[in-house]
């Protein structure tokens, strides 16, 4: 069997996947995360932000290929993971075998569902802009005098709707959730984890879930108008 052969079929080979791609996800969350903070900045550092990678051209599809083969092949080896565990299961004793497992680790499919959904939403609601076409026309002139598409606009009218940004608090919230069982077992699976800095992880993925969370929460609530100092520096 060849290696990707391997990989696919073999239960380490699994892991080692699952671990692989969800380390690209982290990095794309996390940098997309630092690139929507502009928000907080004046209009033009988003706005130029925003064309800089449109102006990527091919570039920019081959990492919308790579991010979106990531995330079926996540999906994909979980379902095929899940599927064997269940098959491995002794059945009937009436006990409850989770319990030392953390109430994180056993959601990790419904939190990775209502991502999924959200994530769908997110490219229908600001890449396809499919309720709110006119977004695709608001442009904006930089500062060296090239007109971009208003990213910056397009964020402030989208989380002006209270349901909407809710929405994304719940999906932030659940994704968060996610990351704090995920960073934790893909630094297992590649065999970083030891006894010494287990500790110092399990704190290290607590602390980035809760800073994941709370800078991401903070720009529909600040648009909302409800953050006191932040909402100050988003410019209407
Ligand atoms: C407060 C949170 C977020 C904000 C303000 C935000 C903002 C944006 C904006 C403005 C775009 C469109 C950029 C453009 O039109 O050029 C976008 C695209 C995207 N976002 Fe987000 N986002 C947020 C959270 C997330 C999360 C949590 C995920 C993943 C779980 C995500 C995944 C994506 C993806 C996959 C795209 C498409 C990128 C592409 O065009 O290739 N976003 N986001």
């Amino acid at each position: 069997m060849n290696l990707l052969g391997s990989l696919f079929h073999s239960s380490i080979g699994k892991k080692l996947l699952m671990a692989v791609t969800g380390l690209v996800l982290f990095g794309f969350v996390t940098g997309h995360l630092v690139g929507n903070l502009q928000i907080f900045l004046p209009p033009e550092k988003i706005n130029a932000y925003g064309h800089m990678l449109e102006s990527l051209g091919a570039g920019l599809w081959i990492v919308r290929g790579v991010l979106l083969a990531c995330v079926v092949i996540h999906i994909w080896v979980a379902i095929q993971l899940t599927l064997e565990n269940r098959a491995a299961r002794p059945q009937g004793y009436g006990v409850d075998h989770t319990n030392r497992a953390t109430l994180a680790s056993r959601v990790m499919a419904r939190t990775g569902l209502v991502v999924l959904a959200f994530i769908a939403y997110h490219l229908l609601h600001f890449t396809i802009r499919l309720q709110h076409p006119e977004w695709s026309e608001h442009t904006y002139r930089l500062a060296n005098g090239t007109m971009a598409r208003d990213v910056y606009t397009m964020v402030v009218q989208g989380f002006g709707s209270v349901g909407v940004s809710f929405f994304y608090l719940l999906a932030v919230g659940l994704l968060s959730y996610h990351l704090s069982h995920g960073i934790v077992s893909m630094v297992q699976t590649l065999g970083l984890k030891n006894e010494r800095w287990t500790c110092g992880l399990e704190r290290f993925g607590a602390a980035y879930c809760w800073a994941y969370f709370l800078l991401s929460a903070a720009i529909p609530l600040s648009v909302l108008g409800w953050m006191p100092v932040l909402s100050g520096l988003i410019h209407r």
